[in-house]
């Protein structure tokens, strides 16, 4: 089975009637779709995330409040550009088309599109020059987020200009019969700073939602998903790491098949320092799941030997990942399922969720690591949440504050923050320090308000002096940043007694270490992880 057949099943299947009113995202292929998807939840609004050859299916029902039209990579005026039937438009639903989305509206209406001399990208001042329903309340100047090689250069009849930037005049247009609007720069980023106000025009004034859904919703519709996917006997294997999204998974396969849901915890030697036993006690004490402990340490460390490429360490661990639930999945006659704790930004940044043409950053354990005859189908309930999203799930859930909040800790667990060879020495290495780091956040409760802190150790030596003897060893990077989604994020200074008590711990306790340094990368251009 292929990754594309896979993610086509698991988040466009069956799309069941929702009892909700509805917004419907057509995915053109941006790495902002599920962003727009997760704005509209956030004015309590359910929205659906389609493909442009879904579209057509998925845009009628009494339930159809609106329609936002993604971004994409392409052009709007190129022959194999993504494209709907323009008839679409004339349902009589409102639609506001968000860049791409917007240079596809106005091809298909008449208008023309044409490569910008000058590319916009990032921060722009946008003026306003019609008063409109989609800008209400938003000031007459105001800062908006650009990513663009294209523009508008002729409105299609009907449309008119309401807003513009110094390089690209038709920034926002509406149609005369106030249901079409498009813009060119991205609402749904934090960076344009009254989008959450745009996107609420358009919800509440244009397409009068009143805002009918709630994050518990998601519970339930979650449960229902997997039921229906599942069936009446069907087994699932529960892929369990220990963290946040694996755990909520396990709450919602439990509470939708009951003892049908094996989980299955993989001691893969890449842990850190405590994990497996406080995995063990809080979901064989706490949740009373059927959990297996598979002690696999020997082997993934066997096939890590020599590997240094990160791209070749991920796709190694995750194979291996799959062996290892392919044989216990055996045990249990029925177990055709395979479920994890896979989010947004893991799919999208290995590849686009509906096999479009989103550009690959890494590949991450739980969707890469696929073998093309996987002979287990993927339960994935979270595939379209961000890690905010699906805290506040497991909360609505009732799973317990502490594992709750817990920060996120990569699939392929230290191998991704012990650059070059993952020995056992050097795990064991990075696992102390690692502890140390966490052991002093929390105890100044520095680690509030983080979204990760942790060491990563790195394959450079450098000389130092001890007692009064040369050391001649690696350094550890700390790394402590702030986000709200892991899809951005920025590094976060500690206190000084902090560092100094990590650096001192660190370099005292840690045979192996003789520096201590900080990272200062943001995401973007860096990346959380460092492999
Ligand atoms: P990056 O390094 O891509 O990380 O900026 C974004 C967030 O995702 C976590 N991460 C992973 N989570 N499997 C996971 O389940 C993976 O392969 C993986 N790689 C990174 C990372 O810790 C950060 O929170």
């Amino acid at each position: 089975m292929s990754l594309q057949a896979v993610s086509a099943r698991t988040t466009e299947g069956a799309a069941p009637a929702r009892a909700h009113e509805r917004v419907l995202v057509v995915d053109f292929g941006a790495q902002y779709t599920q962003l727009i998807a997760r704005r509209v939840r956030e004015h309590h609004v359910y929205s659906e995330v389609v493909a442009p050859v879904r579209a057509a299916e998925r845009w009628q029902g009494a339930d159809l409040k609106g329609v936002i039209l993604s971004g994409g990579p392409a052009s709007a005026y190129a022959k194999e550009a993504p494209a709907l039937s323009a008839a679409l438009l004339e349902r009589g639903v409102p639609v506001l088309g968000i860049c791409y989305g917007l240079q596809w509206m106005a091809e298909a209406l008449g208008g023309k599109v044409i490569p910008s001399r000058e590319r916009e990208f990032g921060h722009t001042r946008l003026r306003v020059t019609q008063p409109n329903p989609l800008f209400e309340g938003v000031d007459a100047e105001t800062i908006v987020w650009m990513s663009h090689g294209d523009r508008v250069d002729r409105l299609p009849a009907g449309f008119s200009r309401i807003a513009a930037t110094d390089t690209c005049p038709e920034a926002a247009v509406m149609h005369v019969s106030g249901r079409l609007y498009g813009v060119q720069f991205h609402p749904e980023v934090a960076h344009t700073r009254q989008g959450a106000r745009i996107l609420e025009n358009f919800l509440r004034d244009v397409c009068a939602c009143r805002g009918d859904w709630l994050p518990g919703d998601l519970a339930e519709e979650a449960i229902q998903d997997i039921r229906r996917q599942v069936g009446g006997e069907g087994e699932i294997v529960l892929g369990l790491s220990g963290g946040v999204d694996s755990a909520v998974v396990g709450a919602l396969c439990q509470r939708a098949v009951g003892a049908r849901c094996h989980a299955i915890f993989v001691d893969t030697g890449l842990l850190r320092a405590g994990e497996r036993d406080l995995v063990e006690h809080t979901f064989r004490h706490h949740f009373h799941l059927d959990l297996t402990v598979v002690d696999a340490a020997e082997r993934f460390l066997r096939r890590l030997q020599g590997v240094t490429d990160p791209e070749h360490k991920r796709r190694s661990i995750g194979h291996e990942f799959i062996d290892v639930f392919r044989e216990q999945a055996r045990r249990f006659q029925r177990a055709r399922f395979l479920a994890q704790g896979t989010l947004y930004p893991d799919v999208i940044e290995s590849v686009a969720a509906h096999g479009g043409p989103t550009a690959t950053i890494k590949t991450h354990h739980n969707v890469g690591g696929l073998p093309a005859d996987l002979d287990m189908e993927l339960v994935e309930p979270l595939r379209m949440l961000f890690k905010d999203e699906v805290r506040a799930l497991g909360r609505a859930l009732g799973l317990p504050e502490e594992m709750v909040a817990r920060q996120p800790f990569p699939g392929p667990g230290l191998a991704v923050r012990c650059l070059g060879e993952c020995t056992p020495a050097r795990l064991e290495v990075l696992r102390r320090a690692d502890r140390i780091v966490r052991e002093e956040f929390e105890a100044r409760s520095e680690h509030q308000g983080l979204w990760q802190y942790f060491a990563v150790l790195l394959p450079v030596r450098s000389v130092g002096v001890m007692g009064d003897a040369r050391t001649y060893d690696e350094v550890c990077a700390i790394r402590c940043i702030e986000s709200q989604d892991g899809m951005t994020a920025d590094w976060r200074y500690p206190s000084r007694e902090l560092l100094q008590a990590v650096s001192s711990r660190i370099t005292n306790e840690v045979r192996g270490i003789n520096r201590v340094v900080l990272d200062l990368t943001s995401k973007p251009p860096g990346t959380i992880e460092w492999e």
